[in-house]
This record gives structure tokens, sequence and C-alpha cells, in this order.
């Protein structure tokens, strides 16, 4: 069968360039020859004019460029300053403004990746910032304009999970006016905090808080409560989800424009772990147990504590002597144990130890590593805890053992480095959070990750902690990892604020950098569609062909290119970056000296950023660097790499986010780190020596690392290692 040739991408019309070299005060023009960089730039193909600006992002430099594209017929705009992180919103706003579609302007870096680290070079500097130009103008020449995508929101959200996080996340969006399915798997709603008993911030029975929200949330006409029901199925994306909901009796299919998981935690089971053998004794509780405990001795007294009344178990014998071990489940190396501190058992402890100290006369001891406490007013009961007569012993737990119907426990001292000997009544484990038992079936079901803990991934630690990488898919609650009470109201409270982003909208803007398929070239792999982290590519049958043809699910793609880093053809590609485009780039960033040269593809969210930070900290490294902007690793194909070699180059980088949580599409690192030996095998086969081909994470704070990285790759190059 003859080969298919790609459908080629053209750039529409003639292609009439602007290009604008910014000084950038004296950031940029102190180092680079700006004049000789716009003189360089006006020869470019394509170029129709080039100009300095003091500052092309303030006013002016804006409404200069606005005004070239109807003054001057410039249909591309190329501004040669800062880091595109920082300004190519501004630039494409400015252009859009202008008239011209938002993705004809592009930005050379020539302050962050050129001046600031090339500023003892001032010769260099100004040759580099020249060709990069001159691979922005290639881009540009190659650009094609791309359509924002418009989808209509369905304006309702679902909320799965009835305990505070989930009941607040409801309260708040009924409030604002939105409809709100409540999935809940247990028949009751409330969660975690209705088996509790004591708020241990100011000793409030934890029913006391939850329940006017049930009933606020149960009396909302917009609200719709589905106890016993489970998340079965979801399709769709922001704006569109369908989520099928079953229970006992029905399934039902409700359509949703954001969903908000809240499915809380479960507590550490420490009986039948190996590490706690003690746990299956009789008079051994965890904290969660002794809570019901307490309860059911208060409740017997008529709602009010005794002070001289005794602690008792079931069977009425009383309980005077009580040790607590901490950090069981938390803090440990090894499968049966978390590493993570679940952050609230060390207050459960401080609460419970000072109600059995104060209330009911217990002699009490507290093994713990390190007492840690979140709050400035858990200070003050830690303190009270102490004055009640708790005693806190940094401790390591050795044996214990059963000793007729009390417990005999030994201990190192780990201040003193001394024996510890206790016989007590009762032994009491402060277990830590897990993630919720049925969070892997709920991530299958929802496409969104879990962290190596177990718990739902944020989308970003710290800029989007309750966002998931799946847009229109929020988080709530301790699903994402350990909280208190008030964390979780919190955090319902905001993803509610999120889902209200959406909610509040007819329809949603989204940018076209998507991806596409030539179906012609298509040769049904399947291997983009099993690669790409969001599932949004389907394989469908077209008419008399075989195979089934690549399709994206283009409102919910989000861009990263994984897809067409894998296609064997090139049938899958990125708008926006395109590879034409990159191809392009290529060759004119190894054109001159291409052996002299590190030709590098860094992701756009951590290692370009990691660069940018380099730049900031003016953290110098050879100028023998030239980087190609990719949004993730994953869509840097082996043909970029091969073309690389074949022009010459002395080095060539893939630089992509620390694997394996810190890529911002799940997993695009982890798809390239895949394929990276792969690559290496088939340089070698074409005789190219595969160690010039490197691979490294490099986060959007390593400047340092950035820097390190740089200099080892051209002192190899230049020793010809
Ligand atoms: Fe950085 Fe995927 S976004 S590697």
């Amino acid at each position: 069968m003859a080969k298919r040739k790609k459908r080629k991408l053209e750039p529409p019309g003639e292609v009439k360039i602007g290009v604008y070299v910014c000084h950038c005060g004296h950031n940029i023009a102190s180092v680079v020859d700006v004049e000789r960089v716009r003189e360089y730039a006006s020869r470019l193909p394509g170029v129709v004019f080039a100009r300095t600006n003091m500052f092309c992002c303030a006013e002016p430099g804006q409404a200069e460029i606005q005004e070239d594209i109807s003054r001057e017929g410039i249909n591309r705009v190329l501004v040669a300053a800062c880091s595109p992180r920082l300004h190519e919103t501004t630039f494409r706003n400015a252009v859009k403004a202008g008239g011209l579609n938002p993705h004809f302007v592009e930005m050379a870096n020539i302050r962050e990746h050129c001046s600031w680290v090339h500023w003892q070079e001032r010769e260099r500097a100004t040759e580099k910032a020249c060709e990069l130009v001159a691979m922005g103008v290639a881009k540009l020449r190659n650009a094609f304009p791309l359509e924002d995508r418009r989808v209509p929101v369905t304006r309702r959200a679902v909320v799965i999970g009835g305990g505070v996080s989930g009941l607040k996340a409801a309260f708040e969006l009924a409030n604002m006016g939105h409809p709100v399915t409540l999935v809940e798997k247990e028949s009751q709603l409330g969660g975690k905090a209705v088996e509790l008993w004591q708020n241990f911030d100011n000793g409030q029975p934890l029913r006391c808080l939850v329940e006017p929200m049930i009933t606020a949330v149960s009396l909302n006409p917009r609200t719709r409560i589905l106890t016993s029901s489970k998340v079965l199925n979801l399709k769709g994306f922001i704006g569109n989800f369908e989520v099928e909901i079953r229970n006992e009796k029905q399934s039902i299919v409700e359509k949703a424009g954001c969903i908000i998981v809240a499915t809380g935690y479960d507590f550490f089971p420490p009986r039948g772990n190996p590490r706690y053998p003690y746990a299956s004794l009789k008079r051994v509780l965890t904290t969660p147990e002794l809570e019901s405990l307490i309860r059911d001795n208060f409740e017997q007294r008529d709602g009010a504590y005794n002070e001289s009344g005794s602690l008792r178990y079931s069977d009425g014998s009383k309980i005077k002597t009580v040790a607590f071990a901490q950090c069981v489940g938390s803090r440990e190396s090894g499968d049966s144990c978390n590493r993570y501190c679940s952050r609230v058992c060390c207050l459960v402890t401080i609460k419970q130890s000072t109600i059995l100290a104060k209330h009911f006369g217990c002699n009490v001891v507290v093994f713990h590593r390190d007492i840690r406490v979140l709050q400035k007013w858990h200070e003050d009961m830690y303190q009270e805890a102490r004055r009640a007569g708790v005693v806190f012993i940094r401790a390591q737990l050795g044996d214990v053992r059963q000793d007729g119907d009390s417990l005999f426990i030994i201990a190192k001292n780990e201040v003193e480095n001394g024996r510890l000997e206790y016989h007590v009544d009762m032994m009491v484990l402060s277990v830590g959070m897990v993630p919720a038992r049925d969070s892997l079936e709920l991530k299958d079901v929802l496409k969104i990750p879990l962290s190596d803990d177990g718990f739902f991934l944020e989308s970003h630690p710290k800029l989007h902690p309750l966002e998931t990488s799946m847009d229109g898919i929020f988080l709530a609650g301790a699903c994402q990892g350990p909280k208190d009470f008030r964390e979780s109201i919190v955090t319902g409270s905001g993803a509610a604020a999120k889902a209200q982003c959406i909610l509040s909208k007819e329809e949603l803007l989204l940018d076209g950098l998507v991806a596409s398929i030539d179906t012609e070239t298509c040769i049904g792999c399947g291997l983009c569609a099993r690669e790409c982290p969001y599932g949004v590519i389907e394989m469908v049958k077209v008419e008399e062909e075989v195979k089934g043809k690549a399709r994206v699910i283009t409102a919910a793609c989000k861009g990263c290119g994984v897809c067409a880093g894998v296609c064997p053809t090139g049938a899958a590609d990125t708008l926006g970056f395109h590879e034409e485009s990159i191809m392009a780039q290529i060759e004119v960033a190894l054109e001159k000296n291409a052996g002299e040269k590190i030709l590098a593809f860094c992701c756009n969210w951590c290692s370009y950023a990691g660069a940018d930070f380099a730049g900031v900290s003016r953290l110098e490294y050879p100028p023998s660097l030239r980087i190609i902007r990719v949004m993730c690793s994953g869509r840097v194909n082996e043909r970029f790499i091969l073309k690389a070699f074949e022009l010459g180059a002395g080095r060539v980088l893939v630089a992509g986010c620390h694997p394996p949580g810190d890529c911002h599409y799940i997993s695009g690192n982890i798809s390239f780190k895949k394929r990276y030996p792969k690559i290496k095998k088939k340089l070698e086969k074409k005789g190219y020596n595969p160690d010039h081909f490197t691979l490294a994470w490099i986060s959007a704070t390593e400047g340092p690392q950035f820097q390190k990285l740089i200099q080892e790759l051209d002192s190899g190059l230049r020793k010809g290692k």
C-alpha cells in the first residue's frame, strides 16, 4: 500500500511579520546589542520591519503594535523580550485588540534565557538573541490561527461524598442558586463527624456542628440527595459531564457542569498489621474506639461530667491507668504503614488524654516521637493536658504484653535513653488517616490521579490545591490528604467557589491549543489513545478501514501533545506546537555551528520555568543553549531528536517535570521517560552517540540545577566527550 502523505498545516495567506526588540530598560539592552538584533531581524524572511522599544509590555509599546497592525498591515508579531510565561497573555490580548488572531504572536525570550544569564559575554549573548529571534520568526511563519473552543455549561454540580466537606460544598452551591446532586455511599449523611464525639478545638460535640448542615442541605429545594449510592461511570468534560449513579434500586444519569469529590478518609487499621502485633490484645483500643467509649461514659452521666467518676469498659471494669501510642500507621517507611503525618492524631490524643485525666481521674502517659499541633490555640490545649497531669514522654514503644486484665508495656525513653516499664488498664493507639477504601475505584471512574499515598492528587500543591488534572473536577476535604474539621469546611467552601466559576456561565471559553488527528495518515495503531493522560482520544470505526481511526474529543483535550509525541506517523499533532513549527525552529537553531550547541526541549510548566528561574537569579551558564518550548516533555517526538542529530547538534536535551507526580498533564513525563531508552537505541543504530542525548527533570524552582546541567553538558561538549 502506498504510504499516505500527511496533510501539511498550511499557514493562511502571505506572512507579514513585525518584530519588536525590547530594551526592557537596562535589563536586556545593557548586555544585548538590541540595535544589532533589530537589524538582523529585519532581514529575516517574512519580516516586514523590526523596531526597538524601551518597554514593549507597557501601554505605549502595546499601542505601537496595534497601530502597526492597522497601518503597516502586519499579520504576525514577534516580541523579543522577557519570558512568554510572563507576558505571552499580555501580547496575545494586545494583538487580539489590534484585530489579529491571538496565536499570531510569538515571544523570543532574550531576557531570562539570554541577557540575564550571559551578562559577561555580550558578543555571544547578542548572537544568541539574534538566533532566538530567528527561531521565533520561523515558528511564526508556520503559525496558523487557532479558534477558542466554546462549550455550553450544564448548570448543576454533582458532589460525591456527604461528609462535612461535601455538605459544605453542596450547601454553598445551593445557596448560590445552583442545583446540586449529593451522592453518599452510606445510608446517612455526615461522614466520620457523626461517628466521632467531640471537636478538639472547643470540646463541642461534632454532631452539633454537622446536624444543622445536614438539615440545611436536606431542606434546600435545589439539592437532590442520593444516599446508599455510588458513582459508577463518568463521561464528558468540563461543563458537560454525564455521571452515572447507582443505588440498590436504580441507576440514573445526572448531567453536571462540574464535580466535587469529597469522599473523605478512613482510619488506619492497626489490627492484623505485622508492625502492631499488640493491636489485637484485649484492652488495646484505637482513638476512634476510645472516642465512643468516652461518649458512652459521658452519656451515662446525664450530660454532665463527674470529677470523681470512673471511666469503665462496657463490662463495668474500671480504667485507671492509660497509655497512648502516637503515630500508629504514620511516619513510617515500608508498605504496611504511611510515610506522611496525619496531622490531627496528636490533637485527638491531647483532647482525649485531657478528658481522661481531668474528668475521670485517670493516670495517663503518652508515648510520642514529637507532638505536632496545627493552630496557634492548640498549644494552650497541650499545656492544659500537662496541667491535668498527662505525662508526655518521647519514647519508642518496645513490647506490649497481656498481663491478666492489664497490659505490660516496655518502652525506650529517647531523651534519657532509659528503659521504661508500665502496667496499664488500657492502651490507646493513636491511628492516622488513610485514603478512603473506594478511592482507587473512583479514580478509575473519574480518571483523576492519586498521589503516591493514595489520596486524590491536586493539580498543583500550592497554586491549584483544589483542582484536579481534569478540568471541572475539584477536591474538598480529606480525600486529598489528612485534614481536620476546620480545613475540611474551608476546602468545601473553596471547591464550591471554584465550581461557581463554571456554573455561573452559560458557556465556557477554552483556548485552541488542542490535539488534532489527520485521519488520512492515522494508521489506527491506537498508541495515542492508550497514552493520552486524559483518555480523550477514542478509536472510531471508519467505513472500509479494518482498524479504527483516532479521534480527539476536542472540548476535553488539554493540549499536552503526548499523542503527538508517541504518534509514529505524525498524524497526531498539537495545534500551536505543531510538528512543522517545531521542525522549523530546530533547523534555524542549528543552522550555524550546530556541533557547538545544546538543543533543549523544555516543558512549559517546570523545566522552562526552571530556566526562567536561573535567569531571574542571574545564574550564568554557557550561551551554547537553544531552548524550544513545548507544553510537556511528552510532546517531544523521536523525529525531533533524530532531526537535531542529523543537523549535527552537539547535545540534545529533553527536560520535564519531576516524575511521577509533577507533570502538569498527569503522566506526560512518564510517557517520554518510557520512550527515552528506545530513542537512544535508535540513535546508536544510526551512528550517533546516544550519550549526547540527555533526559533531565527540572522543577520551576530548580534554577541552580538547571545552570549546573547546562554547564555539565557544555563542558562535555567542549571536551568532546
Ligand atoms: Fe512538564 Fe509534562 S508538563 S513534563
